[in-house]
């Protein structure tokens, strides 16, 4: 029998990224086990409980035996929801439709199959530092040409457009862009959204739009969805899912929408990895959208309160500074008076404070001497945070 040598693994594999905040997550949840108080600001996943008209639903189509296949791209009905709630929302006219819609178990598998769709070896992709880290993953991965674009803590956590230009040619297949951002928070404007569509069309490439805060959203202005742009809903792949509007997390259920032919062979990946998502799940969704928004702008609001409670709190500490996030639920203090260790103090805070929170530097370079904080933690869990922030920050070591 052969044995499973490390040095028999895919080279491949040595290029895969991975989140810390789940290494963050276990090491909090093993100090909370003995006993201590630990506040979790380290996972992006919101504390709320699934809406129950949700829930309902789901129990309903078990109950209704929707416990079988279903299609690879997802259920017709649900892909039809899909293209109207998104069409709408984002102002898409010609809106899209089902045949647009490609369901996955999360938005995070939906931009690994719709990468794996697009980039061969040595393809030109560009994203941005700091970054939720799916992107640089599938792309080194399928061993494309990475180009991070810095995000600027000067721009209120924006690309930095210049860098963008000089970046971009005729080789650039796939932009990811992400507004609302993880983890800074940082909103895209529109005028940087339409910067980046003259690109597109200028140098012909796609653009990955991973709107998954869109509905976490603190600006009074509407939500812009590069999509909408003259000319870019077909050169445009919006990825978004169900679990931080809905607060659905575990459910696992996500979706891009794409051009019609990219559509089916994302399909095809599909096909090839998981097959194809729950029934009860996507039954589950399709009551999402049919249902209240109320749950959704409730939750939206309880945020806001969290994150001008969390960011006033944390820029009343000597060496921290801190941006006010206009979406998504992090805030992503600047740190770098006090150290450029972030990790370091991340895990200090957490073995020291009992706060649990990332590292910047996690994200990406960039991130150096940052702090990332989920405000996904009740106010109260947030006050006790921030007062045992202020008394273990001065005990770091630097
Ligand atoms: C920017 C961003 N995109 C995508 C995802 C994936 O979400 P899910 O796979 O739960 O739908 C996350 C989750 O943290 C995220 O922060």
């Amino acid at each position: 029998m052969l044995a499973v040598h490390e040095d028999r693994l895919a080279a491949a594999v040595a290029r895969l990224g991975s989140e810390n905040a789940f290494e963050i997550l276990a090491r909090a949840r093993e100090i909370e086990a003995r006993g201590r108080r630990v506040v979790h600001m380290e996972i992006g996943e919101p504390d709320f409980d699934t809406p129950e008209h949700i829930k309902k639903a789901a129990v309903d189509a078990l109950y209704d035996n929707h416990t079988h296949y279903t299609p690879s791209s997802g259920m017709p009905s649900l892909r039809a929801a899909i293209a109207e709630y998104a069409s709408r929302f984002r102002g898409i006219a010609p809106g899209w439709e089902a045949h647009n819609v490609v369901i996955a178990p999360g938005a995070k598998p939906a931009i690994w199959n719709t990468l794996s769709a697009l980039l061969d070896p040595g393809d030109e992709f560009v994203y941005f530092d700091p970054a939720y880290p799916a992107y640089a993953s599938a792309a080194s991965y399928l061993d494309a040409k990475i180009h991070a674009i810095p995000l600027l803590e000067s721009r209120n956590w924006r690309m930095d457009l210049e860098e963008l230009e000089r970046r971009v040619s005729a080789k650039t297949k796939v932009v990811v862009i992400n507004s609302p951002h993880n983890p800074t928070g940082g909103v895209l404007t529109k005028s940087d959204l339409e910067f980046i569509a003259q690109l597109a069309q200028r140098f012909d490439f796609l653009v990955l739009a991973d709107e998954i805060y869109s509905r976490n959203f603190y600006l009074d202005s509407p939500y812009v969805s590069i999509a909408s742009l003259p000319g870019m809903r077909e050169r445009t792949i919006v990825v978004d899912g169900f679990s931080k509007a809905y607060a659905m997390t575990g459910w696992r259920l996500g979706y891009a929408i794409m051009p019609e032919r990219l559509a089916r062979t994302v399909t095809l990946f599909n096909n090839n990895t998981f097959s194809c998502v729950a029934a009860f799940v996507q039954m589950a969704g399709i009551a999402a959208l049919a249902g209240p928004d109320e749950p959704v702008t409730r939750m939206n609001e309880i945020f806001r309160t969290r994150r001008d409670r969390l960011v006033n709190g944390l820029n009343q500490i000597a060496g921290i500074s801190c941006l006010l996030p206009e979406g998504a639920f992090y805030a992503f203090p600047n740190v770098a008076s006090v150290t450029d260790d972030d990790r370091g103090l991340a895990k200090f805070l957490l073995e020291g404070g009992g706060v649990a929170c990332g590292g910047g530097s996690s994200f990406g370079a960039a991130g150096k001497g940052y702090l990332r904080f989920s405000y996904a933690a009740s106010l109260d869990d947030i006050d006790w945070a921030l007062e045992s922030i202020a008394k273990t920050l001065p005990k770091f070591a630097r």
